[in-house]
């Protein structure tokens, strides 16, 4: 079950938090992984540690909002292994307001990185998944890609679009063997959310009002968000595309 001995999965934003966390449940069920960061650094860690746990990934620095950088990791992909089976556009950028504290420049920066580079990523790996009529596509949106979140505006505009993107994706290429889902996931307790609650004038109390709003009463783990995505990448998941997958604590459970 979830077997995905000599798979090829890409996985950005697995520097860190819940792409971390994707990158060693793959690994551990056999897939080679491109760890793929803007940050080489914890990039290059975790490609280690992977390693380190009988795993195979190798660190592949990519900047998704840099266009021709994600051109280049998808032939580096395919020239390296002559194959990519799953990709996972996990990386992503957050930002607190509301349209009167958001300004244009804001919601241009999250949409490069949120939106756009999920596109060109996926463009540029496309072909070659078609070719083989076979691939996997895992996107990262949110509960703010479902509902609104407040003070989150220019956050949910491109997690909405996240949710549509999949969508797209997944009903223009069924017939190729490509399926695309994407996991909303609730507050999960990664880097990400520790700077968005340190915004905050009380964090503890932004903490604590965070971790209510999931009806189970606390965040996720990266770990729990993980176990989504290898569901989603493996054989298990051969029926499911286009779908918005909620694993979020309940948190919409009563809207
Ligand atoms: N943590 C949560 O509560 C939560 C909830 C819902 C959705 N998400 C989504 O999950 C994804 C991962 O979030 P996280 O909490 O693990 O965040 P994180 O900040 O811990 O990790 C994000 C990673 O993305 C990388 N990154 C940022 N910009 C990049 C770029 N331009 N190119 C390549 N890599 C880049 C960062 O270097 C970092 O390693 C994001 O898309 C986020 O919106 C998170």
């Amino acid at each position: 079950m979830f077997d995905l001995s000599g798979k090829i999965a890409l996985v950005t934003g697995a520097a860190s938090g819940i792409g971390e966390a994707i990158a060693f449940k793959l690994a551990r069920q056999g897939a080679f992984i491109y760890v793929a960061d803007i940050d080489e650094t914890n990039g290059q860690r975790v490609a280690d540690d992977i390693a380190a746990d009988g795993g195979q990934a190798n660190f592949l620095k990519l900047d998704v909002a840099d266009r021709e950088a994600c051109i280049n990791a998808a032939e580096t992909a395919h020239n390296e292994h002559g194959q990519l089976d799953v990709l996972v556009n996990n990386a992503g950028l957050g930002h607190v307001g509301t349209i009167l504290e958001a300004s244009a420049d804001d919601l241009d920066r999250l949409y490069a990185v949120n939106v756009r580079g999920m596109f060109d990523l996926t463009k540029a790996v496309l072909p070659k998944m078609i070719e083989r009529k076979h691939g996997v596509i895992v996107n990262m949106s949110s509960v703010g890609g479902v509902v609104a979140v407040k003070d989150r505006i220019a956050y949910c505009i491109t997690k909405f679009a996240v949710v549509g993107f999949t969508k797209c994706i997944a009903l223009d290429h069924a017939g190729d063997g490509i399926r695309a889902n994407c996991i909303c996931p609730g507050r999960v307790e990664t880097p990400f959310v520790k700077a968005r609650i340190d915004e905050y004038s009380d964090p503890e109390k932004a903490y604590r009002e965070m971790a209510a709003t999931q009806a189970i009463g606390r965040m996720g783990t990266p770990e729990e968000i993980a176990a989504a995505a290898l569901y989603l990448a493996s054989d298990e998941a051969a029926f499911v595309t286009g779908t918005s997958l909620m694993i979020e604590g309940g948190w919409t459970v009563g809207k």
